[in-house]
C-alpha cells in the first residue's frame, strides 16, 4: 500500500545546481529552492525530488556521496535544508532527498578505512577480493590503489565502489552472504541514513539504482528484494507517511519489494521511449509518438504499459517522466506544441506524475562539454530560466563562474515570458496539473483503460468516468464513438462531437466528462 498523500501527488525534479541562486556563486543552493516554491505550487506541483545535495568531491554530480549526513556546503548547510523542509511543508510541499544506497564516493571515510591493510570494522562494507592480483571476475573492479591486498568492486564510475549487501550465492570464499553480520552492518547503515533525514523532516526517497545491492543476484532480484522489504518494515514502523520511488525501471519487482512507486524510463526500446524519444532506435529514424507525422504507434508503447499497469494496480504506482538529469530533454525532438500534447498524455497517465525542472517551458539540451561526469547528461543540467535579465535570472553571478551557460538562443524560453502567454508552454501545464488536482478519476489510482489505438484513429482512453482524445499528427482523426451528454472539460486544440461521431482535429487533445 502505497503512501496517502501519493494520490494526488505531482513531483518536480530540482537539480539543485541549476535551479536557482541566491549568493551570486554561480551555483544554485537550498535558499534558491525556497525562493521558488510559490512558483513550483502555482505550477501545480505539491512534491519535489531533490538530487543528491550530500558533501561530495562531484565527479558524478553528487552521486559520489562523501558523507550521507552533511550537505554540499555549495548549497547550504544541514539547517538551511531542514528549514527548506518547514518551508516546502508550509505549502504543501512534500521532498524527497536523493538516497544512493548501492555505492559511495571513494573519499567516503567508509571506503578510506576499508582500504586500510589492517582488519577494521569498514574492512567488509565495500566487497573485496582477497589477493591484490586476485580479480573479481563478471564484476568491473579496481585493483593496486590501497595498502591493503586485493582488488574492489565497482558500481558505476571508478570514483564508485560497490557498498557489500553480500551475494546471492557466494561462489568465493571473499563473497558474504546476505545475512553475513558485516553485509547486514551496511544496510543498517544506509536505514541510520534514512532515519536521519526523516527525523529531519524529508518525506522520502528517490533511490538510485535501486536494484543494484546484492551482488550475483537472480533475475527476480530476490536477494535485493527482500533488503527493501525489510527497509520498508522499518519505514511503516517508524515513518508511516514516507514514501519510497525507486530507479529501478520494473515496476512489478520494485513495487512487489516494497516501494511506492518505480520510474517508467528511456531505455532504448522502452516502451516509454517510443512516446517521445524513439531516436535511440536502430534505423536511426524518430518514430515517437509524439512526433508529429513521424508514423508513431502508441501501441508500442501500450503493449508494455498495460502488462506493467495491470501486474501493479492497487500495488503502488508507476512514475512517468517528462525527462530527468539523466535524458536529453524532451525539447531536444519535439517542439512546444508536439510537447504540450506529450504532457497531456503523461499528466493524464495514472501513478505518479515527474516534471523535471525546466521542461515546463520547453529549456533546450544544450551542446556542452562535460561537467561533473555529466557527458551527453549535461546538455540536460543547464541553469532554469527566469526570465531576460542578466543570466537569464538563474544568479547575479559572474557569466563565467557559473555550474554551466545558459542557453544562449535569442529566443531561450524564460518563465517570464511564458507566463504572459495564454498559450504558452507554461500555461498549459499549469493547465493540465490544474485539471488533475480538480478530477480524481485523473489522479494515481483512477482506472486507465483503452477504448481506441488503431492506427489512422484518434487515441481514445478512459480515465475512471472521463474520457480522453489525442491526436498528435496533423490530419483530423474521427471515431465513430457514442459519448452520451459528455462534454468537453478541457481542450487543446480541437475536438468535436456530433452524431456519434468524434473528430480530434490535427495536433490535438480533450477530457470529455
Ligand atoms: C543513476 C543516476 O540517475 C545517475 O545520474 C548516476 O550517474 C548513476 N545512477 C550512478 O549513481
Amino acid at each position: 500500500m502505497a503512501a496517502k498523500w501519493l494520490k494526488d501527488a505531482v513531483f518536480y525534479e530540482i537539480y539543485p545546481q541549476s535551479f536557482y541562486d541566491t549568493n551570486a556563486d554561480g551555483i544554485g543552493d537550498f535558499n534558491g529552492i525556497i525562493e521558488k516554491l510559490d512558483y513550483i505550487k502555482d505550477l501545480g506541483c505539491n512534491a519535489l525530488w531533490i538530487n543528491p545535495c550530500f558533501d561530495s568531491p562531484f565527479k558524478d554530480a553528487g552521486y559520489d556521496v562523501r558523507d550521507y549526513k552533511k550537505v554540499a556546503p555549495r548549497y547550504g548547510t544541514n539547517e538551511d535544508l531542514y528549514h527548506l523542509f518547514d518551508a516546502a511543508h508550509q505549502k504543501g510541499i512534500r521532498v524527497l532527498l536523493d538516497l544512493v544506497p548501492g555505492h559511495t564516493s571513494e573519499e567516503h571515510e567508509w571506503f578510506r578505512m576499508s582500504q586500510k591493510a589492517e582488519k577494521n570494522e569498514y574492512s567488509n562494507r565495500y566487497i573485496w577480493t582477497n589477493f591484490c592480483f586476485e580479480p573479481a571476475v563478471g564484476f568491473p573492479y579496481i585493483g593496486g590503489e590501497s595498502e591493503r591486498s586485493g582488488t574492489y568492486l565497482l558500481n558505476f564510475f571508478k570514483c564508485q565502489p560497490a557498498l557489500n549487501y553480500g551475494f546471492l550465492k557466494p561462489d568465493k570464499p571473499w563473497k558474504l552472504s546476505v545475512d553475513h553480520p558485516d553485509a547486514i552492518a551496511t544496510r543498517e547503515a544506509m536505514k541510520d541514513v534514512m532515519r536521519f533525514w526523516l527525523r529531519g523532516g524529508c518525506d522520502g526517497f528517490r533511490v538510485d539504482m535501486a536494484a543494484s545491492l546484492v551482488k550475483g543476484d537472480d533475475e527476480q532480484k530476490s536477494g535485493t528484494s527482500a533488503i527493501w522489504r525489510d527497509v520498508r518494515r522499518m519505514l511503516d514502523l517508524e515513518f508511516p507517511d514516507a514514501a519510497m520511488v525507486s530507479e529501478w525501471s520494473n515496476p512489478p519487482l520494485a513495487l512487489r519489494a516494497g516501494y511506492d512507486m518505480d520510474f517508467y524510463l528511456n531505455h532504448p526500446g522502452g516502451g516509454y521511449s517510443t512516446l517521445m524519444r524513439d531516436y535511440y532506435n536502430h534505423d536511426a529514424e524518430d518514430h515517437s509518438y509524439f512526433k508529429k507525422d513521424a508514423g508513431g504507434s502508441i501501441n508500442r508503447f501500450l503493449d508494455e504499459y498495460l502488462v506493467w499497469y495491470e501486474d501493479t494496480k492497487d500495488k503502488g504506482y508507476i512514475a512517468p517522466l517528462t525527462c530527468n538529469h539523466d535524458t536529453l530533454r524532451p525539447r531536444y525532438n519535439l517542439d512546444p506544441s508536439e510537447l504540450k500534447l506529450a504532457y497531456a498524455f503523461l499528466f493524464t497517465l495514472p501513478g505518479v506524475p515527474f516534471l523535471y525542472y525546466g521542461d515546463e517551458i520547453g529549456m533546450r539540451y544544450l551542446d556542452l562539454p562535460t561537467k561533473e561526469g555529466g557527458y551527453f547528461r549535461t546538455g540536460s543540467r543547464t541553469p532554469m530560466q527566469w526570465n531576460s535579465s542578466r543570466n537569464l535570472g538563474f544568479s547575479e553571478g559572474n557569466e563565467e563562474d557559473l555550474y554551466l551557460p545558459v542557453d544562449p538562443a535569442q529566443d531561450a524560453p524564460t518563465v517570464e515570458a511564458q507566463e504572459k502567454d495564454p498559450s504558452s508552454l507554461l500555461n498549459t501545464v499549469k493547465e493540465l496539473l490544474a485539471l488533475r488536482h480538480r478530477y480524481e478519476d485523473l489522479q494515481a489510482d483512477g482506472d486507465f483503460s483503452v477504448i481506441c489505438s488503431e492506427p489512422g484513429r484518434p487515441f481514445v482512453y478512459r480515465r475512471g468516468d472521463l474520457l480522453l482524445a489525442l491526436n498528435p499528427d496533423s490530419a483530423a482523426k474521427e471515431l465513430s464513438l457514442d459519448t452520451g451528454d459528455k462534454k468537453v472539460l478541457f481542450r487543446i486544440g480541437n475536438v468535436s462531437t456530433a452524431d456519434g461521431k468524434l473528430t480530434v482535429e490535427g495536433q490535438s487533445f480533450a477530457v470529455l466528462g
